[in-house]
């Protein structure tokens, strides 16, 4: 791998998507930057934050202050986690080797996509003793997924994320402009020791969506199986709906990730920070509840946590950091995400994470 350096003009997380233009064609940035259709819920998660601002209290002694948390289990230093991000070789020729390096030197949980473009053995042996967790798309034939989870256990993955809302995505309208299509050194290198089954035949009347799509979207009775077929907790993510939440934790989900996968799958559905309150509501106090979509600064991450979150997950801004300087790039990101999350903390007055309740926001009547 070659050492990576630092480009000048790096003062904020938010940097990196400033700067990701010059180190991605224009063609990879439009589709990791793009959302479902017309991105209006890509537009939606970043107009949320911008309808809270964070108030400021005076006096308060919080020396001694930190980030960390315990979150399954493990105690990690600060509340970001690097989101699953497909076909990171997209972003940069050492793709999730590169991030899980970034991971493990700066503490992060990492959670690898299932169509990472390079296979999840050598992202754990990247990510050394860190934590890790795998995100699972379930696979048409269950024993290609029985698989998927005895590597990941094998491997040392912790906890398996399994994502709900993108059996079907739209095509993304910017990527479709601007030419975008797979390049053939990206490929799904978890699955590549799997034939693809057959698609069914369809009859002339059948839906493309319901019986093409949609014939293997995960179903409550699929739930059930991989929770019987894993030993690790298993977190659902792709929640908006209260009630799926609640659903989910009767189920005996180990925690809910409040996500709409960064306006990539409905495009129209609401901004995930907006149903973080209702989801929290519906599953109490104590059961883990995650968010991502649309952050950018250590700010975010407060309005979140302030809102119900127990932490945050980053997707684009890795990619944009992982284009920008690598491995590097990623760890830099976290650092300062995690300076921006303290600074923020110290001039709301809170000392620890918990201290971050929903009375540090007021609502913003003029959007910033
Ligand atoms: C994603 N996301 C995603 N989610 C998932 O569960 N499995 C995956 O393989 C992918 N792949 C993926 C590729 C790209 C290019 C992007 C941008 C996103 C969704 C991701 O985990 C997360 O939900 C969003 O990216 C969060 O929104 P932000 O942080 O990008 O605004």
């Amino acid at each position: 791998m070659e050492p990576e350096r630092l480009p000048t003009g790096l003062f904020n997380a938010a940097d990196y998507e400033r700067l990701a233009p010059a180190h991605l064609p224009a063609d990879r940035l439009a589709y990791i930057a793009g959302g479902g259709g017309w991105d209006t819920t890509v537009a939606a998660n970043r107009a949320a934050f911008a309808r809270w601002a964070v108030l400021p209290r005076l006096l308060r002694d919080v020396r001694g202050g930190h980030t960390r948390l315990r979150l399954a289990g493990q105690v990690l230093p600060h509340p970001f986690l690097l989101a699953p991000v497909a076909h990171q070789r997209l972003a940069h020729p050492d793709a999730e080797v590169a991030t899980a390096r970034a991971a493990e030197a700066t503490g992060t949980c990492l959670v690898a996509s299932t169509l990472s473009s390079q296979p999840l053995e050598a992202i754990a042996q990247a990510a050394g003793s860190g934590a890790r967790w795998f995100q699972l798309y379930l696979q048409p034939e269950r024993a290609h997924t029985r698989d998927l989870l005895a590597r990941a256990e094998g491997a040392g993955f912790s906890a398996i994320v399994l994502t709900l809302d993108a059996s079907i995505q739209l095509p993304s309208r910017s990527a479709l402009a601007a030419g975008f299509v797979l390049p053939p050194e990206c490929t799904a290198a978890n699955l590549a020791g799997y034939p693809p089954s057959a698609p069914a035949p369809l009859r002339p009347d059948d839906s493309r969506i319901f019986q093409g799509a949609m014939r293997h979207a995960p179903t409550w009775d699929d739930l059930q199986w991989l929770l019987s077929a894993t030993r690790l907790p298993v977190w659902a993510k792709g929640v908006l709906h209260p009630e799926d939440a609640r659903q989910l934790q009767a189920a005996g989900a180990a925690g809910v990730i409040v996500s709409n996968h960064g306006g990539r799958s409905l495009d129209g559905a609401p901004a995930s920070l907006s149903m973080l309150p209702a989801v929290r509501a519906a599953v109490g106090a104590d059961f883990p509840v995650l968010l991502d979509g649309g952050i950018r600064s250590g700010q975010d991450a407060f309005k979140a946590l302030a809102l119900g979150a127990d932490a945050v997950l980053i997707g684009r801004l890795q990619t944009y950091a992982l284009a920008v300087a690598g491995a590097l790039g990623v760890a830099h990101l976290l650092t300062l995400l995690q300076e921006e999350l303290q600074a923020c903390m110290a001039q709301a007055g809170c000392a620890a994470l918990a201290d971050i309740t929903p009375d540090a926001l007021v609502p913003c009547p003029d959007p910033l």
